[in-house]
């Protein structure tokens, strides 16, 4: 089985501590929460419910990490948002920044619609492996560079219904 490395617990608190921080900065605001599929669903559900401000959903789906633990380097929208990004107060909900390739990509793509605001939302932050120089705004936990598992993040497609956040043993069965 893997490794427990963030209880349910302490993802609960600390999503409870970036919804009420989201809530703070946009004080009077409405927000469009677009989450990347399929990872940050759960994220961003959790997340939504302690934001305590109007706020909208839409959903965008990269092309990344397909069947294996190894990024293609190159990153491809494979489902659009359905409305207009202009004049919104954007957050992108992602659940891990690690090369950081994907969120440079929609950062940009994203920046050229004008926004008003547009801010990231990551659960999880792996410095270590950056090849992009990328920064969140808003971040659950920094990591070491392991695989992880668990609430939504995936290995080939399995564990992302795990309650906790884990470490995949390399020689573990699927
Ligand atoms: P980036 O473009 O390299 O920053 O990768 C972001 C995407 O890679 C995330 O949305 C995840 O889908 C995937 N990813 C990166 N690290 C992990 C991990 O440790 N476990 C599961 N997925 C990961
Ligand atoms: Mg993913």
């Amino acid at each position: 089985m893997p490794k427990v490395l963030i209880t349910r617990d302490q993802i609960a608190n600390r999503v409870a501590e970036m919804g009420r921080q989201i809530t703070h900065d946009f004080t009077g605001e409405s927000v469009m929460l677009i989450g990347v599929l399929k990872g940050a669903c759960l994220f961003l559900s959790d997340l939504a419910r302690q934001i305590n401000l109007d706020a909208t959903f839409d959903f965008i789906a990269v092309s990344s990490y397909t069947t294996a633990k190894q990024s293609a380097g190159e990153v491809q929208l494979i489902k659009d948002v359905t409305g207009p990004l202009q004049g919104q107060n954007v957050i992108l909900v992602e659940d891990i920044l690690d090369t950081g390739l994907t969120l440079t990509f929609l950062t940009r793509l994203f920046q050229a619609r004008q926004p008003r605001t547009l801010k990231i939302a990551a659960l999880l932050d792996k410095p270590s492996r950056r090849q992009r120089p990328m920064q969140a705004d808003y971040v659950g936990f920094i990591i070491p560079d392991e695989f992880v598992v668990g609430y939504g993040l995936d290995y080939a497609e399995h564990y992302r219904n795990l309650a906790d956040i884990c470490v995949l043993d390399n020689d573990a069965p699927k």
